[in-house]
């Protein structure tokens, strides 16, 4: 059986099967809906259903509470239908610039640059290039079947390589193999690019970037990409880790702060050792931009790092000032 869904305001329509996934349909049929993690935990795809039942699937609290289910809520990276649909959705512009491809790719280097953090070098076949946006992702299309999802953390313009940062995860099978047996050469497949987290340039208000550990990565490809880019607009950068070790390129975040005006750069450890040598901030890093931050109503705030965080700053965030559409988020979830 399949039901009709009419997407509000613009009117668009689409059919979906029984248990097919309300944001992969649309995705298919070509409308570009905001997304980030496809796994329930961003809330970067919450739709309002005006008409219509659905299965809310296996979306998580934080990014759905009880109450935004009430209010007719749904997250359409896990909802499927029951009837059909009328949704009231923000809608894209067309990613034809950015098809979705599946490739090969040779790992081309790998380097630690902390005891759990790798820095992967992918390479792709001679003459080809993966036009992206800043912020998005890739997903690992692994052997047996399964798929890992990572940042890119390179800029588009710097596109000799992609470059992933991956964190190993205790009892992760894939990080497991990336720490202790890839090599240099081996052969993966990814698809990609992913994900409606990108630096939105249309827009001229002030950003606040907040990064929870490996989350560093989209946000470095933004910012790499806004310095390339002479994007002026005041930058105020956030970047939140355990321990010194975690900031793991701590330098060259200080770097783009020395070297642009415009670009203020706010480390925050919420687990200071005495090894640490720390006298910068420390406690949680969506605290942290609270105490400087009053008033976020002007602002931008792109967001990526663990579900606790994402679902604590927007939340702490919208009660300041900041409107709901201008938090963009990308939460982690880790398979294991
Ligand atoms: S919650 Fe749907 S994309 Fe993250």
């Amino acid at each position: 059986m399949t039901h009709q869904i009419t997407l509000k305001p613009s009117g668009h329509q689409y059919t979906v099967a029984d248990g097919e996934i309300l944001l992969e349909a649309a995705l298919d049929a070509g409308f570009v809906l905001p997304y980030g993690c496809r796994n329930g935990a961003c809330g970067s795809c919450r739709a309002k259903v005006l008409e219509g039942t659905v299965d809310h699937g296996r979306s998580q609290k934080g990014a759905l509470p009880d109450n935004a289910r009430s209010e007719g809520y749904t997250l359409l990276c896990c909802a499927t239908a029951q009837s059909d649909l009328v949704i009231e959705c923000r809608e894209l512009a067309d990613s034809s610039e950015y098809p979705v491809r599946i490739m090969p790719c040779r790992v081309q280097a790998l380097e630690k640059l902390a005891d759990d953090v790798m820095l992967i070098s992918l390479k792709l076949p001679v003459n080809e290039r993966l036009a992206f946006r800043a912020g998005q992702y890739i997903e690992f299309m692994l052997k047996g079947g399964g798929r890992r999802a990572f940042s890119i953390a390179n800029a588009p313009h710097d596109d000799g390589f992609l470059q992933l940062h991956v964190r190993r995860i205790e009892g992760g099978k894939f990080t497991h193999h990336v720490f202790e047996s890839m090599q240099v050469k081996e052969i993966l497949r990814f698809e990609g690019p992913h994900g409606t987290f990108h630096l939105r340039e249309e827009s001229d208000k002030p950003i606040i970037l907040v990064a929870g550990g490996t989350g560093f990565a989209p946000i470095k490809s933004m910012v790499e990409h806004a310095i390339h880019n002479h994007i002026q607009r005041p930058i105020k950068l956030y970047w939140g880790a355990r321990n010194r070790a975690g900031l793991y390129l701590h330098e060259m975040a200080a770097q783009w702060a020395a070297e642009h005006p415009h670009i203020e750069y706010i480390p925050v450890l919420s687990e200071v050792g005495p090894d640490d040598a720390w006298s910068g901030r420390s406690g949680l890093v969506h605290e942290a931009v609270l105490e400087d931050v009053a008033d976020f109503s002007p602002y931008q705030v792109y967001a990526c790092g663990a579900p606790g965080m994402i679902d604590a700053a927007r939340d702490d965030f919208c009660a300041h000032g900041l409107p709901a559409d201008e938090f963009f988020a990308d939460a982690f979830t880790f398979s294991t």
